[in-house]
Formats: C-alpha cells, sequence, structure tokens
C-alpha cells in the first residue's frame, strides 16, 4: 500500500517575541462627552476607560498589524524571512477578497509566505496562537507570525454611548516558533451559541450588545474556562504570574481574577489593565496588554501567563503562554 510522508513534529513551541500598535489619536473620556450624553466619572467607574486610540484614514487593519508584526519579528531577533506564515484574526477587516494575511505578509516582507485570516471575534488571538501552535507543532510551519488587528471605530456608531465609549483601534502580535521546552499550552476553546444573538451587527454596519447579559456570562463562564487551560496545561492557579483576559470592561477582567483567586491564584497575581488606556480592542487587546505590561517591566521573560480571550460567538479560547 503506497505511504504517505509525514511532517515532522517538534517536542513544543513557544512565543519568541511580541509586538503591538496603536493609532496616534488620544481619545478622552471628555472628547466623548462633548458628543453624546456620558461622562468622565461614569466611564470610567462602569467600564475603567481612561482613554483609548482611534485611528484616522491611514489606519487600517492592513496597516496596523504591519507595524506590530513588524515589531514582533524584531522583538524575537528574527528578520522577516525567517516567518513562514502568517495568521490575522480580526473581525473588522475591510475586504474578505484579498484577505489581510496575504497582504500583511507581503508588506512585512515575509515573501511566499502561507497566510489565512480568522475571525472568532474579541477571542480570535486566542483562536490564532493555538492554531499557529499546533501547526509549527506539527511540522506544518517552522515560525507564524499571528496577529490580531482591528479598527473598530470603522462599526461603531460614533454617537451611541453603549458601544462608542468601549470601543477603539490597535494591532497585537506574536511570533510562534518550536522550543524543546513547551511554552504554549494547549487551548481551551468553544462557544456558546445559544447567545450568539447578543453581539450583533443588526443593521450590517454598527456592533450591538446586550451589555448586562454579556457581562454575566463574562463574569462567571470565563473563570472556569481560564481554570481548565490551566488544567489542560497541568499547573495550579498559584503557578499563575500574569493573567491577561480579553480587555473588555475592567469590572470583568477584576472579577475573574476574583474567581482565579478564590480557587489558589496568588494575591501578587499580576492582572492586565491595559483597557484602561487602550479600550477594547478586541483580537488586538491581549497580545497588546503582553506587550504593553514587557516594556513597563510588569512581566518578564519566563512568567507564566494565562491568557483568555471572549467575545461575539459568543467565542472563547484560552491558554498559558511563557512569556517571551
Ligand atoms: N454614559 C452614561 N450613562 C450611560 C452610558 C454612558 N456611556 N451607557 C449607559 N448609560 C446609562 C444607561 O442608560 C442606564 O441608565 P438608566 O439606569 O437610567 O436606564 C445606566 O447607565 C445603566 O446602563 P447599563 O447598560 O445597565 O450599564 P452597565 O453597567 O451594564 O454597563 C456596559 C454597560 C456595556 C459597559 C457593560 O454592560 C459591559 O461592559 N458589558 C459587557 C460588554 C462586553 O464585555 N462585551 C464583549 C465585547 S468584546
Amino acid at each position: 500500500m503506497t505511504k504517505l510522508r509525514q511532517a515532522r513534529t517538534v517536542a513544543g513551541t513557544r512565543i519568541l517575541g511580541l509586538g503591538s500598535s496603536q493609532p496616534e489619536r488620544v481619545v478622552t473620556n471628555d472628547d466623548l462627552a462633548k458628543i453624546m450624553d456620558t461622562d468622565d466619572q461614569w466611564i470610567r467607574d462602569r467600564v475603567g476607560i481612561a482613554e483609548r486610540r482611534f485611528g484616522g484614514p491611514a489606519d487600517t487593519v492592513v496597516s496596523m498589524a504591519v507595524d506590530a508584526g513588524s515589531k514582533a519579528i524584531a522583538a524575537a531577533g528574527l528578520s522577516p524571512s525567517d516567518v513562514d506564515t502568517v495568521i490575522v484574526a480580526s473581525c473588522t477587516s475591510t475586504t474578505p477578497i484579498p484577505n489581510a494575511a496575504a497582504q500583511v505578509a507581503d508588506l512585512i516582507g515575509v515573501k511566499g509566505a502561507g497566510g489565512f485570516d480568522l475571525n472568532a471575534a474579541c477571542a480570535g488571538f486566542c483562536y490564532g496562537l493555538a492554531a499557529g501552535s499546533d501547526m509549527v507543532r506539527a511540522g506544518s510551519s517552522r515560525r507564524v507570525l499571528v496577529i490580531g488587528s482591528e479598527k473598530l471605530t470603522d462599526i461603531v456608531d460614533p454617537v451611541d454611548r453603549s458601544t462608542a465609549i468601549i470601543f477603539a483601534d490597535a494591532a497585537g502580535a506574536a511570533v510562534v516558533g518550536p522550543s524543546d521546552e513547551p511554552g504554549i499550552g494547549p487551548v481551551a476553546w468553544g462557544t456558546a451559541g445559544d447567545l450568539v444573538d447578543s453581539i450583533t451587527m443588526p443593521n450590517g454596519r454598527h456592533i450591538y450588545q446586550e451589555g448586562q447579559s454579556v457581562f454575566r456570562w463574562a463574569t462567571t463562564k470565563i473563570a472556569p474556562i481560564a481554570l481548565q487551560a490551566l488544567e489542560l496545561a497541568g499547573l495550579e492557579p498559584s503557578d499563575v504570574d500574569v493573567l491577561v483576559p480579553h480587555q473588555a470592561n475592567l469590572r470583568i477582567v477584576e472579577a475573574i481574577a476574583k474567581r482565579l483567586r478564590k480557587h489558589g491564584a496568588r494575591e501578587d497575581m499580576v492582572v492586565a489593565d491595559d483597557i484602561v488606556t487602550s479600550g477594547n480592542t478586541s483580537s488586538a487587546s491581549i497580545p497588546m496588554a503582553m506587550d504593553h505590561m514587557r516594556a513597563a517591566g510588569r512581566v518578564h521573560s519566563g512568567d507564566v501567563a494565562l491568557l483568555i480571550g471572549f467575545g461575539a460567538g459568543l467565542s472563547y479560547a484560552g491558554q498559558v503562554v511563557i512569556c517571551p
């Protein structure tokens, strides 16, 4: 019988470098209060955001992804030719054809790379990281550039106070490569299709969310999934140095941290709070928060980080990683 050769597998994978990108324009809560019925105190108290970045016409899903991706490759000490696959996670990419990944690969100089887009909304980066890691482990890629890039201002009604105060624009990226010691744990992922209608685009142009039901779901269902990701990696809550949940709402982030501490996570566990200055940037939020915390000296190489993304679908995905 004909016997096919299989790609050579590798023992483990890890994140080799991180990068992020944000538009120049800072938008404060007071700026928003000039165009809608809201105020700085309400936004800080209910969502935890002080300011965010909005892109201009030149800032696109592709341009921000190129910037973040290039920085991640440089941070990994690699050159573009060392990367052979690009994954762009986005729910705001403006064209299905051509896909963003092919454009990003070409602009970064990752010539001839495999490339595809994926959409798992705010869980997109963790889905991409799982896919990229498994591709390296299975031998179908050597190094994968995983990018979450979003221009949410394209799909937000600029005067709708229930969404315009929350969402913002950015990209975050990670290079995944082979490693003798595993540095990316198995993914815990899934969907809650019974809540499919809780984040939608009913008029085809603007995002709508049932804030309270999503809030309830995120504060009750996400911590157990994070615990599942820890169990899959063979770790205990007390092993976690850094918790990086999707930056949807600071109160959700704090609720997840509280639940994990009830299960043994340490009081000194660092908890990402990038939402305060970046807003909710969907699939960009987790890699960007990690990159910002690394730059600020809040996380260090070798730290155990627990990532957990969640959003429209409702979709979720989480895994443990060792910080580069
Ligand atoms: N400024 C001032 N007041 C506002 C406001 C704003 N931007 N938005 C709503 N309000 C008002 C409401 O009209 C309401 O007034 P009322 O009591 O007189 O009717 C009151 O504030 C409370 O509104 P509510 O919608 O219950 O607020 P909330 O505490 O649930 O906060 C969200 C709203 C959207 C911030 C919150 O529900 C949330 O973060 N949900 C999860 C979103 C999420 O994670 N999405 C995932 C996407 S990735």
